[in-house]
């Protein structure tokens, strides 16, 4: 398929959802390819932070966790996340982070089971790993970590835990939710699904596919903004099994009531641990907001042809690059990635040339492709810029070469 810069610009002029675009901030002649990663800042969240800084703390003071309701936050954020994962309202609740939302549900689902194995795949995302490992120990469980491919066969009967990550962070491989839950379940295990590059990006229907705990990033596809906190999902039927095992106060059923003794609070809300951070609250809001108005199916359809086009752009002019992501729509998320021995290299060209992607070691070199602002001209500038410093080998000037603490 070859697909010239012409057919680029009249895609975006057909392009229905091509006006959502201006609900971001993107700097002028900056083609970003890491919404994956860090979503980009939505037009209303520096006005809406300025309101929740100045009037809401300067003026209201703390009156503020009444009047503007910033104790209901943590649920009202979620129940902004509910329709985008296939969730019912109060099965979704904001807090901490995804590492330790992690092991809130982990932790306190390990104690519902007399089983003493916890699952998990090799090279799923690292966070996951060592929360599961931690967990682990803690409980005295065995953390069973399997290859990918042998993952299914290794739920077994002594299977308490399964953790996945749904889309890969590195290839973009996904796993059949509905599928899978229904497996582990019959054989008498509870998954949790790590949503982290899912939510905001592929069709989800946690209650369709009989999904009982999952969590995920409010900074990627939500575009919460850096350190945004997560959040996570409790099924309805499980709600008043669980027990968090971080006891905070705003997890208890009266929190100003000031008593010694813990009493869980009903529904999701025992999940929450300590004070809602409100102004990170209120840019994930904003970072929500912008999905108004349009459905993930709508956003997933123009994904898929963003896939497309880059997929067959990058074989085309860049030979070198080798795709390890999936090429069908069912199998994948929405960012792809290309393996190469000096992809570090590249990535760092590619930023210098005004393309940021990103990296993940040792030799991967990864973009995402986020309908909600991105447009068929990006992924041709983006590829023609990255052709040029293939075609030229630019990437081998030794600045490229620098590694920063965040790579
Ligand atoms: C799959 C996955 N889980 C978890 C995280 C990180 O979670 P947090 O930093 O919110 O704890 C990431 C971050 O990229 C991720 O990709």
């Amino acid at each position: 398929m070859s697909f010239t810069l012409a057919e680029a610009r009249a895609a975006d002029a057909a392009d229905k959802l091509r006006p959502l675009r201006a609900r971001f901030h993107l700097p002028e002649g900056l083609i970003y390819l890491d919404g994956n990663s860090l979503g980009p800042l939505p037009r209303k969240t520096a006005a809406r932070l300025g309101t929740v800084v100045e009037e809401e703390w300067g003026e209201e003071l703390i009156r503020s966790w009444n009047s503007r309701d910033w104790i209901g936050a943590p649920q009202r954020v979620g129940a902004l996340i509910a329709p985008l994962i296939g969730a019912k309202p109060h099965e979704v609740i904001v807090a901490d982070s995804t590492s330790v939302n992690l092991f809130k549900l982990l932790a306190a689902a390990a104690r519902l089971s007399d089983r003493r194995t916890l699952l998990s795949e090799a090279g799923n995302f690292h966070t996951d790993l060592h929360i599961a490992s931690g967990v682990a120990d803690l409980l005295g469980l065995k953390l069973d970590v399997a290859p990918r491919a042998d993952v299914e066969a290794r739920i077994g009967a002594d299977t308490a835990l399964l953790l996945l990550t749904h889309v890969h962070y590195k290839t973009a491989e996904r796993f059949d939710m509905a599928r899978i839950t229904a497996k582990a379940r019959d054989a008498g295990a509870t998954t949790i699904w790590d949503l982290s590059h899912s939510a905001g990006a592929v069709p989800l229907d946690l209650n369709g596919a009989g999904a009982e705990l999952a969590v995920g990033c409010g900074y990627k596809y939500l575009n919460g903004g850096p350190g945004a906190p997560a959040f996570l999902y409790v099924a309805e039927h499980l709600q008043e099994r669980l027990v968090s095992p971080l006891r905070g106060w705003m997890g208890h059923a009266e929190p100003f009531a000031f008593t010694d003794d813990y009493v869980p609070a009903r529904g999701i809300d025992r999940m929450l641990a300590g004070t809602p951070p409100i102004l990170s609250l209120a840019a994930l809001e904003c970072g929500l907001e912008a999905f108004e108005g349009v459905t993930i199916a709508r956003l997933w359809s123009k994904a898929n042809a963003l896939f497309d086009v880059f997929h067959a752009l990058v074989e085309q002019r860049c030979p070198d690059l080798a795709c390890i992501t999936p090429r069908l729509p069912e199998q994948r998320g929405s960012h792809i990635s290309f393996r190469h021995l000096h992809a570090f290299e590249i990535c760092q060209a590619l930023i210098a040339a005004g393309v940021i992607g990103d990296f993940r070691a040792p030799d991967v070199v990864r973009f995402g492709l986020t309908p909600l602002y991105l447009g068929f001209e990006d992924l041709w500038q983006a590829v023609d810029r990255m052709a040029a410093i293939m075609d030229s080998e630019s990437w081998r000037d030794p600045k490229y070469a620098v590694r920063g603490k965040v790579t």
